[in-house]
């Protein structure tokens, strides 16, 4: 009994994860995006797509998203809506690799929301 509603309980927290990352304007759910919190401190759901971001992307992004090789964008001052960077990281642009072969798209949704957290408040 325990068992199965500790496991209910993950897959909520995993769905409602997922619907965040989406970001269909959902403000009250958008924890992906949430803003403010020292680094440290960051969400656990944050801390895969940080070990994603730090293991594939800071190749050209760097740490703080704003190293720019091979003609990358700051991602620190991106506008680009969270779609569009889902979009762009799924298919790649330019010089930019796709990673639809290589990350999940959950992986990517994470990765993503970390790339958020990454920008200038
Ligand atoms: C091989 C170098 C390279 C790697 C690795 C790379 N990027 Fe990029 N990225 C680029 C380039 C180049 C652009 C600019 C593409 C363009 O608009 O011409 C870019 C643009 C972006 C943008 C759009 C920014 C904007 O405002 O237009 C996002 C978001 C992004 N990258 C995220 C990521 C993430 C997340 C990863 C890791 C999963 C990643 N990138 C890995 C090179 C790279």
């Amino acid at each position: 009994m325990k068992l199965q509603s500790k496991t209910i309980l993950l897959l909520l927290a995993g769905s409602i994860y997922v619907m965040a990352c989406q970001g269909k304007k959902s403000d009250s759910q958008d924890t992906a995006a949430a803003p403010a919190e020292p680094a440290a401190a960051a969400p656990a759901s944050n801390a895969e797509g940080k070990k994603i971001f730090e293991t594939y992307c800071v190749l050209c992004h760097g740490v703080d998203g704003k190293l720019g090789l091979n003609g990358s964008k700051d991602l620190s001052i991106s506008v680009l809506p969270i779609e569009e960077k889902i979009i762009q990281v799924t298919n790649g642009k330019n010089l930019m690799t796709p990673f639809k072969d290589i990350l999940t798209e959950d992986e990517i949704k994470a990765v993503v929301a970390y790339t958020e957290e990454l920008k200038v408040k």
